[in-house]
């Protein structure tokens, strides 16, 4: 129905993911939200596999929504497509008149187009300005962050959502150079970082800039601010026997669904209780044991998927009895 995707837009994991969420979209009428819309790949998986589903697209970068709404163009009115911060969701569905979702995929980070498009900032292999917005019409940039920044908190997001060992190393020479002239373009952070961090090191863990660029990207979009409140409202409009897949390609991204999807699979009475009070049992059932991991298959496919973890829960319990 499209044009034959490149290797680096096939969507990750797609097989799995819609066998997970495909036994809730069986139904006339059923609701999926694809939250991380992106070039709409596993979206127009979705609606080939389910059907009878109608599908609600988000995304907060413009240039998605457009290339997506192309893309499934053919599916008419069964696709609505909506800009939208993914931690918007309530408003999204009142807005819409939708009262429960019987499922919701957040495929997390930035996307392989985002990537492609050089201007953008987001590559540390190309000199770009340094912006990073998922939505540049609004927000600050990388350029802000590096420039404004005190050092103990750009240290601290380097550290933290970069997991950068060197981010002090880093931080000093950023906090010497701004002085001399404020960051605008990716290339002279590129190479700062290169010659920041020890000459052993340079070898080893890919590109000395990926992780610098990661951390500054996941800051300047507020990224696992927005996810922390975004899981427990998706779970939330789930219907019963609803479900929710994500894919997390970072540590931190994984532990906050590990932690978000773990609340609703445990009672909220104290363990000595005998007996659990109606309306206190658990209200999700985990559909993957751990953290599932792509085959070696799917990672020869699709070098994107490297990193990927996917959980994914059932809704078992109704939103009304939720205390
Ligand atoms: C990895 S891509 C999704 C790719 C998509 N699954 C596909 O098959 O084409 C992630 C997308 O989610 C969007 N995104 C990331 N964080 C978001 C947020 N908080 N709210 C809305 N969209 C977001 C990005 O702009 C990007 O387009």
């Amino acid at each position: 129905m499209s044009a034959q995707p490149k290797p680096s837009h096939v969507p990750v994991m797609v097989d799995r993911v819609i066998a997970l969420l495909a036994p809730a979209l069986s139904t006339p009428g059923s609701v999926l939200v694809d939250a991380t819309l992106g070039l709409g790949g596993h979206s127009e998986a979705f609606l080939n596999a389910c059907p009878e589903a109608r599908l609600i697209g988000l995304d907060r970068d413009h240039n998605a929504l457009r290339l997506a709404g192309e893309r499934l163009a053919p599916y008419g009115d069964r696709v609505t497509l909506v800009h939208a911060v993914y931690d918007e969701l309530p408003r999204v569905l009142d807005d819409l008149g939708i009262d429960a979702i019987d499922g919701i995929l957040f495929d997390l980070g930035v996307s392989s187009m985002q990537l492609d498009e050089a201007e953008r900032g987001f590559a540390y292999a190309q000199d770009a300005p340094l912006d990073m917005r998922m939505d540049d019409t609004t927000g600050i940039t990388a350029a802000d962050v590096l420039n404004t920044y005190s050092p103990a908190d750009l240290a601290r997001i380097l550290y933290q959502y970069g997991e950068e060992k060197f981010a002090r190393r880093i931080v000093d020479r950023i906090v010497a150079e701004r002085e001399k002239e404020p960051f605008t373009t990716s290339a002279r952070l590129s190479e700062l970082v290169r010659s920041a961090i020890p000459a052993a090191t340079r070898r080893t863990g890919g590109h000395p800039a990926k992780r610098t660029f990661q951390a500054l990207r996941i800051e300047v979009n507020g990224e696992l601010e927005v996810l922390r409140r975004a899981l427990p409202a998706a779970i939330d409009a789930l219907a019963l026997h609803g479900r929710i897949v994500v894919m997390s390609y970072h540590s931190l991204e994984d532990r906050i669904t590990k932690q978000s999807l773990a609340i609703g699979t445990k009672s909220d009475v104290p363990d000595d209780l005998p007996v659990i009070p109606a309306g206190h049992e658990p209200f999700l059932k985990l559909l993957t044991r751990g953290a599932e991991r792509p085959t070696d298959e799917e990672l020869e496919a699709n070098p994107r998927s490297a990193s990927v973890r996917v959980r994914a829960a059932e809704r078992i319990r109704t939103r009304g009895l939720v205390a």
